[in-house]
């Protein structure tokens, strides 16, 4: 466990839930069975599609476009008869994965060096051109061997620690000049299980740029000097010939740890820092709460109970007027008014279905996950996940949405059922589906494919919304739920709201603390999907969701509380909308992680980046206004349940 260094020895109810995310932030399981190689026997090397790496200096990425390897522009050797596609999960190509063949050799356990890959390759001016804007981009090559990517050997200061980053750099820039790598020393770890039995268990590419080497016979080629190094010239037409060397070392690392390596978490005191302060901030939310509410509802109830008593023991009248008088505030006026349906209810309980959807598929997901069903090591196991249980759990959605839709004594219930799978899925494919052309308008390799859309189109139709219809069906069935209150002819009047508790001011101040508790792991995901890191602290991520919900639902209660006490009883559409507030302060966050580290070259990436994050934050705030809804209508069904209305 290599988060042990920065345990902290707090309080004693914390220290439980730092221990589970301490044990099992390092925890995986390996994804795929070992493949043993005899010496001699070749080990396929396949390549994926090019990435945009973080610059070394400014940290700094350029772009957000991956790149297919046999891009034509490239001029990267290509196997015999053409490279062929490595079947994927659905999850990995949605994900951006294009694994292909490549015609590398390399043979288990024999030590080679400069062979030649194919022959000259010629790139004009033209192609010139786009290569070294792309090695300027700092983009890199994904390997895999045997399923593990070639990383690049790195030291971690913080850690001190050796640890291997995935991709490795097409080109560098040296002394101003850009030089593109088309020599690569290919080392990898190797681990003998038994006598004749050898394993991939590490795989580093130094990659190094050499103008003079020279293609001599297939398979055979004669290298330069590191010290000419290739340019790319932009006025001619340039030969490079492609080199590689491979190394074989032997390694004690056996097959079952070999990702260790490739996990490397670069600043543990973050995460326990936002661990430590996002619980901090529930520990206080929830006192408060439990201690405002507990406290004066309670005194609340016994009053109004015992008001209620007075009343009906003493018939005379005289304690009429002092009941009036007495009961002239507080939440207990508007029990005649707080169950009335909110305006646009099918709007609501269609948000409503689908963030409960939401919320268990995360839930689902990242315990998954935890528990070491996702590693990095089967790739693309994460997506396809999300996908299935988004797709399996519109069962909930259409169940959830119908109850609800049904206590809202909703009568368009065809709308209802029609909506409920339609509505947001179909507005995330939409716009999912125009993002991908802009990426396919940029011949980039992150395109979503056609027949993986249409795969996408199917599963929802096919499974998802059937299974949201049934569960529609199941959740109109069920009897309602019951309104421990009746509601009055006549609405009331409500005083017009101040300070805090108008519109905007409560969702913003609500808003912010469930976004305060995951913004740390918010950055660390973030940093996983624009700049191609590994992200696998799935334990953080699992506490610190557990603590979100714990602070959405907390928080929001709160301000119902003070909201009804102002006798304003619009508590639905205002307890949804302050806490998916939250997923304003993830798009804002968004921004701002675009302002420090990504500069785009041009406006598409610029699109894609706000696209996929108004996305992402759109379903953060159902996600959230969803929890912050459900805490309050139970709350809102608890106490005027628990006060006697005549
Ligand atoms: C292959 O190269 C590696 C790294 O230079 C070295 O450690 C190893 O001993 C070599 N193996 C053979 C069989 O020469």
């Amino acid at each position: 466990m290599r988060l042990h260094t920065h345990r902290n020895h707090g309080a004693a109810a914390l220290s439980s839930l730092l221990l589970l995310a301490s044990s099992t932030s390092a925890f995986y399981l390996p994804g795929v069975a070992p493949t043993s190689y005899k010496k001699g026997d070749l080990v396929p090397l396949n390549v994926n599609h090019l990435t945009p790496a973080e610059s070394q200096q400014d940290q700094e990425v350029r772009s957000v476009f991956s790149f297919d390897y046999y891009h034509h522009s490239f001029h990267f050797c290509a196997p015999e008869g053409g490279a062929k596609y490595i079947s994927e999960s659905l999850g990995s190509i949605l994900f951006g994965d294009r694994i292909q063949t490549s015609p590398y050799e390399l043979k288990m356990g024999i030590n080679e060096t400069c062979k030649a890959v194919c022959e000259a390759q010629e790139l004009d001016a033209r192609d010139a051109k786009w290569v070294n804007r792309r090695i300027w981009q700092n983009y890199n090559l994904n390997w895999l061997v045997d399923g593990l990517p070639a990383g690049s050997l790195r030291f971690d200061a913080n850690t001190n620690s050796e640890f291997y980053l995935p991709g490795f750099p097409l080109g560098d820039i040296k002394d101003d000049k850009v030089v593109l790598n088309n020599h690569y020393d290919i080392i990898i770890d190797y681990h003998q299980a038994s006598k004749d039995q050898f394993r991939v268990v590490g795989i580093l590419v130094e990659p190094s740029s050499m103008r003079d080497s020279k293609f001599l016979e297939k398979g055979k080629g004669e290298c330069g000097d590191t010290s000419n190094p290739l340019h790319l010239s932009e006025k001619e037409k340039t030969k490079v010939v492609y080199t590689y060397s491979t190394y074989w070392r032997p390694s004690k690392t056996p097959f079952a740890t070999r990702w260790d390596k490739y996990l490397h978490v670069y600043d543990p005191r973050i995460h326990w820092f936002s661990l430590i302060n996002s619980a901090v901030i529930v520990v206080v939310l929830i006192t408060m709460v439990s201690t405002i509410l507990l406290r004066t509802l309670r005194k609340d109830i016994a009053r109004y109970n015992r008001l209620d008593q007075l009343a009906l023991d003493d018939l005379s009248g005289t304690s009429a007027v002092e009941d009036g008088v007495q009961e002239d505030s507080g939440w207990k006026l508007v029990h005649g008014d707080v169950f009335r349906p909110p305006k646009n209810p099918l709007l609501l309980s269609v948000l409503l279905g689908n963030g409960a959807q939401l919320f268990m598929m995360t839930g689902f997901t990242i315990a998954f996950a935890l528990l070491g069903f996702l590693s990095p090591s089967s790739r693309g196991s994460l997506g396809t996940a999300v996908v299935l249980l988004y797709t399996f759990l519109s069962f909930i959605g259409g169940y959830v949405s119908a109850r609800v839709y049904k206590f809202f004594h909703g009568e368009k219930w065809k709308q209802n059922i029609v909506l409920t799978p339609l509505a947001i899925p179909g507005t995330v494919f939409a716009v999912f589906f125009l993002l991908n052309f802009f990426v396919w308008a940029r011949q980039a390799s992150g395109a979503v494919p056609f027949t993986t859309m249409l795969v996408l189109v199917c599963i929802w139709f096919l499974i998802s919304v059937p299974l949201s219809v049934a569960g529609s069906w199941l959740g109109f069935k069920a009897k309602a739920v019951e309104e421990p209150v009746r509601t009055n002819q006549i609405p009331r009047q409500i005083p017009p709201a101040s300070g805090y508790l108008r519109p905007l001011p409560s969702m913003l101040l609500v808003g912010v603390l469930p976004f305060g508790a995951i913004f740390v792991e918010l950055y660390f995901v973030m940093r996983s999907i624009w700049h191609s890191k590994i992200y696998y602290m799935f334990g953080f991520l699992f506490v610190c969701y557990g603590l979100m919900i714990m602070t959405a639902a907390a928080v929001t209660v709160l301000m119902i509380y003070f909201l009804l006490c102002s006798e304003n009883y619009h508590w639905q559409w205002r307890a949804f909308a302050t806490a998916a507030m939250s997923g304003v302060y993830v798009f804002a966050y968004c921004l701002l992680g675009w302002a420090q580290g990504i500069r785009f070259a041009g406006v598409t990436g610029a699109v894609l980046y706000l696209g996929y994050s108004a996305l992402v934050a759109g379903l953060v705030g159902v996600l959230t206004g969803t929890i912050g809804f459900f805490a309050s209508w139970l709350f809102v069904l608890k106490i005027y349940g628990s006060i006697k209305v005549d």
